[in-house]
């Protein structure tokens, strides 16, 4: 809604300049580099930070910090902490560094993206949407995961925000929504979407989005920063739940949310205080250690999913597969253009529909079985769910049919168990 944002201008000036990229992906080493590289710092589990005087204290609680470390990470913990801090400026690196680099280059004095790390990747998403939502608003959203979707039906019932749920898979269907509803501010997007694994095209939906003033926000769990780099693609907001591939070993849970500087730091800063949805300084700590090989992980995760992939689509067993690195996948070409390769998370349907596919889940609830039959994914542990009656029992049925989470669809996320161990229990699994 044009006019809705008192910083896009700016905002828009600086995207232009900066954060369009013609390179799709940050070079892998480079990467792996920034990751690894960075040295982490000591465990700060404290709740307060000692001042040095009183005017210390009054200068952080303006926003000034003496030594240039950011203003609000030694005051008290639910404002910031430096564990939170250091892993907020690596995953700023991860999704912003030709923003960086071209800011450089230009040699511009203020920042331009701002980022914050939260206790839940729920608590990324829904402090990033209080932060700017108002009565009479309108937002779009895509086929998102289920507790995302249950939040905006929330805000819809509760506080009269209109939510207009569309497949975002098909760009012109954002483009017909944003001309029948004047009062769309924000389109939520995942990419690929849970669990359907279609893609959305952010950078055919951004040059809809753009001219009308709509904030365009990714949510980018799914990729993690090693697969897609949404501002590179026209995205103005990237949220993630970290609990997937930045940890990588399912031993925390949080989230992330990076976004234009003007935004953050005046209307969802002031939220995220407030709310409190701060992470604990180990949990940073945590994730800071696990970010360090998450490319060299991952790379090898997506490796073995693509060949899981090619083997469920040839088994006999198996009646239909979705994964974006398959040939066949509709989306093929786009998964070339905006991801590094098709992921680490497959989803299919067993012939012989629900009750082969609960067979198939139950053979991996046994401990002798290389997967576990659990939710979540991105660790280095393979995981297999349902999202109809797990990840996404919120949705609506005729909802969730229509979107194509069926009562058959199994959702599977590779680890670094290796395609050999994998590929048999599987075929030992469907089997049975
Ligand atoms: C795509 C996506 N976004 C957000 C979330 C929420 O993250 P968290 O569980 O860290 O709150 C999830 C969790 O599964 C997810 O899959």
């Amino acid at each position: 809604m044009k006019g809705r944002f008192n910083w896009w201008a700016e905002w828009m000036t600086r995207k232009k300049a900066y954060a369009y990229a013609e390179e799709k992906q940050l070079n892998e080493d480079k990467f792996n580099a920034i990751c690894a590289g960075t040295g982490l710092p000591n465990i700060h589990q404290k709740s307060t930070f000692k001042f040095k005087d009183v005017a210390d204290g009054a200068a952080r609680f303006i926003g000034n910090s003496p030594s240039g470390e950011k203003p609000f990470a030694r005051i008290y913990t639910r404002l910031g902490n430096p564990n939170t801090e250091h892993l907020e400026k690596v995953l700023f690196q991860l999704e912003c560094q030709h923003i960086i680099d071209n800011a450089l280059k230009k040699d511009e004095q203020t920042p331009t993206m701002a980022s914050l790390v939260f206790a839940s990747g729920m608590a990324a998403i829904t402090t990033v949407i209080l932060g700017f939502v108002r009565p009479g608003d309108a937002i779009i959203v895509g086929n998102v995961y289920g507790c995302t979707d249950s939040f905006m039906r929330f805000l819809q019932k509760r506080f009269g925000i209109e939510i207009i749920f569309v497949d975002a898979t098909k760009a012109e269907n954002i483009k017909q929504t944003i001309d029948a509803h004047p009062n769309v501010v924000a389109v939520l997007i995942e990419s690929p979407d849970n669990p359907t694994l279609q893609l959305c095209d952010i950078e055919a939906i951004s040059k809809y989005t753009e001219p009308e003033e709509i904030m365009l926000i990714v949510d980018n769990t799914f990729c993690s920063p090693f697969l897609q780099q949404p501002f590179r693609l026209g995205a103005d907001v990237v949220v993630h739940s970290l609990t997937k591939y930045v940890n990588g070993h399912s031993a925390s849970i949080a989230g992330a949310a990076i976004g234009p500087y003007e935004f953050f730091s005046k209307e969802v800063y002031p939220v995220y205080k407030d709310l409190g949805p701060t992470p604990s300084p180990f949990d940073s700590w945590l994730n800071s250690l696990t970010l360090q090989e998450m490319g060299v992980r991952m790379k090898h995760q997506c490796q073995t999913a693509q060949r899981i992939a090619e083997f469920l689509e040839a088994h006999p067993k198996i009646e239909r597969v979705f994964y974006p690195g398959l040939k066949s996948h509709t989306q093929y070409a786009l998964c070339n253009k905006q991801m590094r390769n098709g992921g680490a998370v497959i989803s299919f349907e067993v012939k012989g529909g629900f009750d082969a596919g609960v067979s198939l889940m139950n053979f991996f609830a046994r401990n002798d079985t290389p997967m576990e039959l659990a939710v979540s994914l991105g660790s280095v542990i393979s995981y297999i769910e349902h999202p109809a009656s797990m990840t996404h029992a919120v949705v609506p049925e005729e909802d969730r049919i229509q979107r194509g989470i069926t009562n058959s669809l199994v959702r599977l996320s590779i680890g670094v168990e290796g395609y050999s161990v994998l590929a048999e229990a599987i075929d030992r699994g469907l089997n049975q």
